[in-house]
């Protein structure tokens, strides 16, 4: 079984989901751990209440960038890990830590990438008026949120939705779908990074995933 470690900051309803398919066996994987940057997020008891290892490094005890980052990347590389997952983590990794783990490292972020990278994606989505919204589950690179995607669920954007509406709905009817996805297709070996590119089951993918890619367990 491939080893999945899951980097979070806040709520974990993505670390849920993951931690809900591990136990059911359709993740293919185990999470060996769970490491935080905030001692207050509520995913280091999600982490506890599924006996998975959780652990803090409070961002606030390194002055220095990097000397968080190395302790971080020691501490993921303690777990041996096949797989880091990056689950609603707020903190940018430097280069350092991001070449440790190049080509085995996702990361779901909250809209159709490349449209609103960063943060308030909700609001921005609708101050800009779009049409549609989605997440998209992409391969960690130095260029933030600008990693090759793997797969994007979207939808149309409902008439008087405010961002809080659209937040609830995208993590509802997207996120933990496609993110578990994505990750046990990695876990089988189905999902690799070559040469900057996504490949899937040995075809390098020209766009994302998408919703109708889901398998059932996953729907
Ligand atoms: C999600 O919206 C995710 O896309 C973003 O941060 C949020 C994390 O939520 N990167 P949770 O901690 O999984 O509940």
């Amino acid at each position: 079984m491939k080893r999945v470690v899951v980097l979070v900051s806040g709520g974990g309803r993505n670390l849920q989901a993951l931690l809900d398919h591990a136990a059911a066996g359709t993740l293919e994987a185990s999470i060996v751990g769970v490491l935080s940057n905030r001692a207050d997020a509520y995913a280091l008891e999600r982490a506890r209440l599924a006996n998975v290892p959780a652990m803090c490094l409070p961002h606030q005890n390194y002055p220095e960038r990097a000397d968080f980052d190395r302790a971080l990347a020691d501490a993921v590389s303690a777990l041996a890990p096949d797989i880091v997952v990056m689950a609603g983590f707020m903190r940018v990794l430097g280069d350092a830590f991001l070449e440790r783990f190049a080509g085995r490292m996702l990361n779901i972020h909250p809209s159709l990438l490349p449209r609103h990278p960063g943060l308030r994606t909700h609001d921005r989505v609708l101050e800009a008026g779009d049409l549609e919204h989605g997440a998209t589950v992409h391969f960690v690179t130095p260029e933030l949120d600008g990693g090759p995607r793997i797969i994007q669920g979207k939808f149309r954007v409902p008439a008087q939705h405010t961002a809080a509406m659209l937040a609830e709905k995208l993590m509802t009817e997207i996120e933990l779908r496609i993110y578990p996805q994505a990750v046990a297709w990695f876990a089988r070996g189905e999902l690799g990074l070559e040469a900057g590119r996504v490949k899937f089951r040995g075809v390098p993918l020209d766009t994302p995933l998408s919703l109708q890619d889901l398998e059932d367990p996953f729907r």
